[in-house]
Parts: structure tokens; sequence; C-alpha cells
């Protein structure tokens, strides 16, 4: 079973006397479309020899815009997800009940900011970068899943967001401040919530079997190679803005490089270094005797 050290109260504290609004974040800025948005461990744009400084400067910002939109984009499911599990005992413990509520309140205001942030990008970059479509149906399928399964792909994301933005971002002077800024304030509801997904998943699991928990790893496993063809997908459309953006037109061998450059960091973004968490190994190891193989697996695959 997975181990309790947190409460709904705590958490309940937490979102109340740390609040913030949209606006807290934006403060009326814009980006600085001189500097560079995300670190590299996350754009993957140093290594490709057959762009320039400027280029991949470029990507490394139009990386920084599909960041938000597929942040956007995986946590469209985690709103009525949190409602239903709020729902499901909506007479009984209020702290949970309230807590969960702003869980969820919380979410919609990140779909705003990073939805926000897309449009400013927009309006500021130059030349227009695709994004892939579909958000809904993405999360009919990941709640078409089992409950499980979904709260595990929730605690896999709220721990690598936070992740990316203690070790990668918060010391990082030379990134844009503001980009630096949206990652900050996701970062300060997520370090809750995922504590929240940890309760949620305790109380599913208490009324499942050793073969049921096995299953909603696989499961999880099963949507990551779902995401992994979205991934790919948007790395297409990246390449796309790209050659927009600097009026190049690649030939087949440059795009290869940029796509296995961006296929490694898109891929460690996004699922790698959540399967590869400490914390969501924890609360899978916990949960099944042979899941945190299987995710190490999966971890190592991706990263070949
Ligand atoms: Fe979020
Ligand atoms: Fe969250």
């Amino acid at each position: 079973m997975t181990t309790i050290e947190y409460s709904y109260e705590t958490c309940l504290d937490g979102s109340v006397n740390h609040a913030w609004t949209v606006d807290d974040c934006f403060q009326g800025r814009d980006f600085d479309f001189t500097k560079p948005f995300l670190p590299d461990r996350i754009a993957g744009v140093d290594g490709i020899d057959c762009l320039t400084a400027f280029e991949k400067r470029q990507l490394n910002q139009i990386r920084g815009n599909s960041y938000c939109h597929i942040f956007a984009f995986v946590e469209e499911y985690i709103v009525p997800m949190v409602v239903d599990h709020a729902r499901g005992d909506v007479y009984g413990d209020e702290t949970r009940l309230w807590s969960l509520l702003r869980f969820a309140e919380e979410e919609v205001k990140h779909q705003e900011m990073l939805r926000r942030a897309c449009s400013q990008f927009e309006a500021g970059f130059g030349t227009s970068c695709g994004l892939i479509p579909g958000r809904e149906a993405v999360a009919g399928v990941v709640l078409g899943t089992s409950p499980l399964t979904a709260l595990l792909l929730t605690s896999m994301i709220e721990w690598f967001t936070q992740l990316h933005y203690v070790e990668h971002v918060r010391d990082r002077a030379e990134l844009d401040e503001l980009f630096r800024d949206i990652l900050r304030f996701h970062w300060i509801d997520e370090s809750r919530h995922a504590r929240m997904d940890s309760l949620l998943i305790e109380e599913v699991a208490r009324d499942l079997g050793p073969a049921e928990r096995e299953a909603a790893v696989d499961g999880l496993l099963e949507l990551g190679t779902a995401v992994d063809g979205l991934l790919a997908q948007q790395g297409e459309l990246d390449i796309d803005a790209l050659q927009l953006a600097t009026g190049r037109t690649f030939t087949e061998a440059e795009r290869d490089e940029i796509r296995t450059h961006q296929q490694r960091a898109y891929r460690w973004t996004f699922l790698v270094s959540g399967l590869e968490h400490p914390n969501f190994i924890r609360i899978v190891d916990e949960l099944t005797p042979s899941g945190a193989a299987k995710l190490a697996q999966a971890a190592t695959t991706l990263s070949a």
C-alpha cells in the first residue's frame, strides 16, 4: 500500500495560503524573444549540428510554446477526473471535498495560464507554429482507462512538472523570465497536487486486488506509448515551424538529425523524467511487486 504521509488538511491549507491568479504570474509581461525559454535538458537543441546558434534559439522557443501546449493538452482530463473523485463522497469529509475542488479549480487556472502563454507566443514569435489537435479525444482515452491508471498518469505528470522546474529551470537566469515564472507558478500548485494524487491512489487501490493493480500499471505504459505518438506528431510540426521561421528548407538528412535529437528530448521531458522520478517509482513499487521494474524497462527503451 502507498505510504501515507500527506493529508487533505495540509493540502487545503497550502492551497488557500499560496493562492495565485494568472495575472499574478504574467504581471502584464511579454516574452523576451532574445532569450531561450527552456533549459537544454528539455529543449534538446544544443547538439543539432545543422542549425546555427540563432536557429537553435528559435527551435528552443518553438519548444517552449509546445511545452505549454502539451501540458495543457495532457492535463485536460485531470479536471473531470478530480471532480469525479470529489463527487464520490460529496456528503463525507468536507476537508477532502474542498481540497479536491480547489485541485480541480487550480487545473482550470493552469489551462488558462498555458493558453495565454501560447497566444502571447503566437503574437510575438513572428511566424505561425503548429500545435497538435485533439485534446478532448485524448482526455476521453485517459478517462476510459481504469481510475487507478488515470491517477498514476496524473501522479507521474505532477512529479515531473516539479522536477523540470526545481532541477532545470529555477536557477537558470539566462532563460526568459516570464517563461520561468510560468513554470514556477505551475510548480507551486503541482507540489500539492502530487500529494493529493497519492491520497487518491491510496483510496482507489485499497479496494483492488494484485492483478487489478498490475493491470493499472500496464494501462499506464500503454498510455505512455500513445503519448509518445503525440510527441512525434508535435516534433514534426516543430520542424515545419522552424522551417517557416528560418526560411530554410531542410534536406532529409537535416530533418533526420533534428528529429533524432528532438525525439530524445521530448521523450525525456514527458515520459522518462516521470518514469524515473524516485517518488513516482516508490508509489508504484508500493502498489505492485513488478511495477517498478516495468517502469524501468519502459524508461530504458525510450532512452535508447
Ligand atoms: Fe497543472
Ligand atoms: Fe496539477
